[in-house]
């Protein structure tokens, strides 16, 4: 008898605990202070698990980074990225600008190391943004204060929009402005925020087009050109953004641009064509501090995109799955 009237009130306690997570706007202001009584320590156990992670694998550094530019540009800041696909919704992972994403099991380790601090309290969709500012900080970058208290979409959105929702690396300036523009964020913005591509590594499908000169539009040096086709011989072809200094987060990405030395056509865009757009790169390639500034600037701000309206949200317990 004792076991059965258990059951049900469990079931009812973790009905009630789902509602309270759950809510269906997702409106509020961030401020960096938002777990303060919640889970005081979720600066630290996010700084910690990020460096062990990054110690043990460097490349997962550049890895976060990105994944929080691909899950802020579908649906906002919304962890919607990190769905996996069930048999009534595919997954936003599985779109070919998101097919080369990894960093999810960081991701994973850091959620879990704060379930187990603070259960059900911290969005899966803040755990990215701590993480990736960490990111930067661990590749000898800047860092900020990230303002907190984002939630988890419950939907992930549709294969369509999340192709359409993605610059391309084919992509030209005027693009490039209007791609960022839908999330109010400008062509300085825009410019300081691809200066990320100062780390990490590209496949040579990204950049093939450029280095061979199928996408002509935009200046090649011809030793860069061949150096980087030679990297793209073998299947699985790749090379690093910045040859010189390819794990360390600096300017040299500008000075790349000016040398005519960018990886994407969508990096070589962004100068060349005069203006101030040219002497943004060239600003920013002389003035690292500069750079830095408006990149930690840029990047609260792409921060700040919340999911569409009336979209159902939650603070998701594991951060590849829905809660219910
Ligand atoms: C301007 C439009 C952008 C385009 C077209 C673009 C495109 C790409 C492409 C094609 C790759 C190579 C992926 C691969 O082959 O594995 C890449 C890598 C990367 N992107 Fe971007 N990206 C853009 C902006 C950004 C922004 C705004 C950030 C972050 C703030 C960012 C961060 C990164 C990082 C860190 C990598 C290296 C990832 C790794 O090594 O694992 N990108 N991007």
């Amino acid at each position: 008898m004792a076991s059965s009237s258990v059951v049900p009130s469990c079931v009812a306690l973790a009905l009630l605990l789902l509602v309270a997570l759950a809510a269906t706007a997702n409106g509020d202001e961030l401020s960096a202070g938002y777990y303060e009584k919640t889970c005081p320590n979720v600066q630290r156990v996010v700084r910690s698990v990020m460096a062990s992670s990054v110690a043990a694998q460097p490349r997962m550094a550049p890895a976060v980074l990105r994944l929080f530019f691909h899950d802020c540009f579908i649906n906002g800041c919304d962890a919607s990225v990190l769905l996996e696909a069930t048999p009534f919704s595919p997954s936003e992972k599985d779109v070919e600008p998101n097919a080369s994403l990894t960093g999810y099991t960081v991701i994973d380790d850091i959620k879990s190391a704060l379930e187990h601090d603070c259960p059900a309290t911290v969005s899966c969709a803040d755990v990215i943004a701590l993480a990736s500012r960490d990111a930067v900080a661990l590749l000898g970058g800047p860092t900020w204060s990230v303002p907190l208290g984002r939630k988890d979409s419950r939907f992930a959105a549709d294969p369509e929009s999340t192709k359409k929702g993605l610059p391309s690396p084919h992509d030209n300036l005027g693009e490039l402005v209007t791609m960022f523009s839908r999330l109010n964020l400008d062509a300085r913005d825009m410019t300081a925020l691809s200066g990320a591509h100062t780390v990490g590594m590209a496949n040579c499908l990204h950049y093939s087009d450029r280095v061979y000169g199928t996408d002509r539009d935009e200046e090649i040096d011809p030793s860069f050109a061949q150096t980087m086709q030679q990297m793209c011989q073998g299947p699985s072809g790749k090379a690093s953004f910045d040859v010189q200094t390819p794990m360390r987060f600096d300017n040299a990405y500008y000075r790349n641009l000016i040398a005519r030395r960018g990886l994407l056509t969508s990096d070589q865009t962004l100068y060349g064509g005069g203006g101030l757009q040219d002497n943004l790169v060239e600003m920013y390639s002389t003035d690292g501090e500069a750079f830095a500034r408006d990149f930690a600037k840029a990047m609260v701000k792409m921060g700040n995109v919340p999911p569409p309206k009336g979209m159902p949200v939650e603070v998701r317990l594991k951060c590849s799955v829905p809660n219910y």
